[in-house]
């Protein structure tokens, strides 16, 4: 197959074509001839002796339009197939777009039969309808937008702590730690291990971690700021709409912080600097889910706990800091505030509208022999003589927190349902793909 750029090469060596994404095209200010697109055709409509098609490739949620002459006689055009298109850019005289594409050459290159094709060309698709097909979903416009969203959020949160002079740790996804201490563990095994005197890969039990906090405390002891930003797993056997059994959380430690308010702070930066962040990068595709999806719903209700939703509520519906939670309800780490008898720990959690708890956190117990007598009442000190030497050695006053990146999505897109936020959800009884 020749291009048609007249070089005679063909297609697949010519380089006089230039390649551009769609995204490109729409904001291009320069029109010309010879451009290439590559993409999914969104919908297909024939007028007189033209075929008008939406083309889309990920790159933004408004498809090009391209127009082609019915004599090219495409084979194979159909919502959803995948298109190969060589045109010249021009502007359009139509309201809706500033520019378009005249196509000289449209190549399917991967057909689609719209009848088994569970999306049908331009019906709106509930998110519920769309999550039977973890395989195929990403080809709607709304999953779409949640994806680039997504990628750009996971971007703002790195820029932030990079920014803040926070230093990224790849804390292990393995680990033989239970640092929440609630027993939510997934143990890590091998199918086939024959060594019967020694039934662990790893000599002792291991597991998915829970958090990486204990890895980031470790390097509070040689660094200021440190973070992570990573898969996370809980077995927890919820069928709730915000619990996944795989998420990913950003967690912060700081050392030499000086109060709960220090860290709270922190926490209300990192939220309003990303969501800034997202409502100037994707304003199309956060308005996408403002105006469809959920509208009215982004500071809405229905929260877990009838707590959580009083207090938000009772608040103005607002996010809320709660603050200084009964000792013993706080895992061994959580600094003791020595208010005896109310007894409570130096931890806050930050409650959102719609979502309920999005961000954990606690100033941590750097006092040595406080964490000793904590550790041994729970017969942890041996599993933690680790944990208990970084007391030894240099300690400092530090705290931090974990925020579910799935619930940080659920609240700004006000998305009923975790598991639509996520490329591939797991939870209790559910891992497709
Ligand atoms: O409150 P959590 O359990 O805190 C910790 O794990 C601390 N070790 C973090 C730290 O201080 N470094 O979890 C933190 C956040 C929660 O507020 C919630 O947003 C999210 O992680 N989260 C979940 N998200 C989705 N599905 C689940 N099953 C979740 N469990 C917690």
């Amino acid at each position: 197959r020749f291009c048609p750029c007249a070089t005679g090469r063909t297609q697949q060596y010519c380089t006089s074509a230039k390649n551009i994404s769609i995204r490109d095209a729409l904001t291009s200010l320069d029109t010309g001839s010879n451009i290439r697109i590559r993409g999914w055709v969104r919908s297909v409509r024939s007028q007189k002796n033209h075929l008008f098609l939406h083309v889309s490739d990920g790159s933004s949620l408004q498809p090009l339009q391209v127009i082609a002459n019915s004599d090219l006689n495409i084979r194979g055009l159909t919502f959803g197939c995948a298109v190969d298109i060589t045109g010249s850019l021009e502007k359009s005289p139509s309201q809706k777009q500033k520019v378009e594409l005249q196509a000289q050459r449209v190549e399917v290159v991967g057909e689609c039969d719209p009848v088994d094709f569970p999306f049908k060309i331009k019906e709106r698709h509930s998110l519920e309808y769309i999550r039977q097909f973890p395989h195929l979903r990403c080809r709607t416009n709304s999953f779409g937008s949640l994806l680039r969203i997504r990628s750009e959020a996971a971007a703002a949160i790195h820029s932030y702590f990079r920014d803040n002079g926070f230093v990224q740790i790849h804390t292990p996804i393995i680990t033989s730690n239970d640092c929440e201490g609630a027993g939510e563990l997934f143990q890590v095994e091998v199918s086939q291990l024959s060594d019967k005197e020694n039934p662990h890969f790893f000599s002792v039990p291991a597991y998915l971690t829970v958090s990486g906090q204990l890895h980031l405390e470790v390097m509070a002891g040689a660094f200021p700021a440190v973070y992570t930003f990573g898969p996370t797993f809980r077995a927890e056997n919820s069928q709730s709409r915000r619990h996944l059994a795989e998420f990913y959380m950003a967690e912060a430690e700081i050392s030499f912080i000086e109060s709960l308010e220090d860290l709270m702070k922190v926490m209300e930066d990192l939220f309003k600097t990303s969501t800034e962040h997202l409502l100037s990068q994707c304003a199309e595709d956060m308005g996408l889910f403002h105006k469809f999806i959920s509208p009215g719903q982004r500071w809405g209700c229905d929260l877990q706990t009838e707590h959580e939703k009083f207090l938000v509520k009772h608040c103005g519906n607002v996010p809320v800091f709660v603050t200084d939670y009964p000792y013993d309800l706080k895992p061994f780490y959580a600094r003791d505030n020595q208010d005896q008898p109310r007894h409570t720990a130096a931890a806050v959690d930050l409650l959102v509208p719609g979502v309920g708890e999005l961000c954990g956190g606690s100033l941590r117990e750097e006092r040595l022999e406080l964490l000793k007598t904590r550790l041994a009442r729970a017969g942890l000190e041996d599993t933690y003589a680790w944990y208990l030497q970084l007391r030894q050695f240099g300690s400092v006053p530090h705290g931090g927190f974990g925020m579910g990146f799935e619930r940080y999505l659920q609240c700004v897109l006000g998305v009923k349902n975790i598991k639509d936020t996520i490329p591939f959800a797991r939870s209790s009884r559910s891992c497709l793909l």
